[in-house]
């Protein structure tokens, strides 16, 4: 039996492909490729010194998902697959709706038609909106400030839904906060394509001169050195939850929603001195205007 990974060749599946095949478990991915390489993929097989299948396919192509559900025996998805650019969401919402949401109704209808009862989601704090932190998972949801939140929130929403309708079905919603790093053998990590969305990315390639600055978005947040803070995760941990989560899921039924945070927030101006501190590079960064869209805190 095995667990199928949709996006396992992405900056989060890469890294809990390791930690599910450390742990013992059969991994079958199931990647389009539109955000990766097959190279992280032949990388998790160096690093672990184990084999995994893999699969170039698109979640929202019927038959090419259920040629893989009847080709391996699945035991629980864990669904990575997605668009995720925050911003580009705002400019393109028809492409996020239907790569997220229509690839997950194809999911769905796959697993149940072959009799697949558990499911683990990669959700996103986004979904607790404008609310006065910390996030706790009893929090109703709140409003998404951009379409990339509200495919996640719908997400949720239609997995829950599916839920209710099959007894047997349990699903873990996983609301990742802000995870970073990379792993220790240094190959797999975050390697996004153009322009870094995110701090971390950005951060290193100003250090290693791929860029020639940081612009931290906003220095008059309410927040006490004035920029934005978030709880920081480092994506082993993250990938760890992951096992645990598939664990929980055994012995489990319904729904059930786990924050993956640490629980304590760092402000950008602290990421920033920290990275400086550990690596000695002194970064180039200048405070500019605020980024619309972000919130002053997020943390679980
Ligand atoms: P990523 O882009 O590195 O990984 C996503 C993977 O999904 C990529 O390998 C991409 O090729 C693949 N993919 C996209 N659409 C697909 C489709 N239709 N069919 C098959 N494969 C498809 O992103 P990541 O940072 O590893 O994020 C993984 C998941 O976690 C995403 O769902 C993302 O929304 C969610 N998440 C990420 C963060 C974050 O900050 N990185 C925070 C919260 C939630
Ligand atoms: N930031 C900068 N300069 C940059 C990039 C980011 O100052 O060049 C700041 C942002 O303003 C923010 C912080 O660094 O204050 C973190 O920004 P990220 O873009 O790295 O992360 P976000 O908190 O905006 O969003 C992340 C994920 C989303 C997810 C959200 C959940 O990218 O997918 O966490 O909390 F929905």
């Amino acid at each position: 039996m095995a667990i199928l990974v949709t996006g396992g060749a992405g900056f989060i599946g890469s890294h809990t492909c390791v930690e599910l095949l450390n742990a013992g478990y059969d991994v079958v991915i199931a990647d389009n490729l539109y955000n990766a390489s097959e190279k992280a993929v032949d990388r998790v097989k160096q690093i672990t010194g184990k084999d995994l299948k893999f699969y170039k396919a698109d979640i929202r192509d019927k038959e090419a998902m259920n040629e893989i559900f009847e080709k391996e025996e699945i035991e629980s998805v864990i669904h990575f697959a997605g668009l995720k650019a925050v911003g580009e969401s705002v400019v393109k919402p028809l492409e996020y709706y239907e790569n997220n949401i229509a690839g997950t109704l194809v999911l769905c209808d796959v697993m149940r038609n072959h009799g697949v009862k558990n499911i683990i989601f990669s959700s996103s704090a986004t979904v607790y909106g404008d609310q006065k932190p910390p996030y706790v998972e009893t929090m109703p949801k709140g409003e998404c400030s951009n379409p990339y939140g509200w495919t996640k929130s719908m997400m949720e929403q239609i997995l829950t839904d599916c839920a209710k309708a099959d007894s047997e079905l349990t699903v873990v919603l996983l609301r990742y906060f802000n995870p970073i790093g990379a792993h220790s053998s240094g190959k797999i990590g975050e390697d996004p394509q153009g322009i870094p969305n995110n701090l971390m990315p950005y951060v290193s390639q100003v250090a290693a001169g791929v860029r020639e600055q940081l612009t931290i978005f906003g220095g008059d947040y309410p927040t006490p050195d004035g920029t934005c803070r978030r709880d920081y995760i480092h994506v082993v941990d993250l990938a760890c939850g992951h096992v645990k989560a598939v664990e929980y899921a055994d012995s489990h039924k319904g729904v059930e929603i786990f924050n993956l945070g640490t629980g304590t927030p760092y402000s950008v101006l602290e990421i920033v001195h920290a990275f400086e501190k550990s690596t000695g590079v002194k970064l180039n960064y200048r405070i500019g205007e605020r980024r619309p869209g972000d919130l002053p805190d997020s943390w679980a």
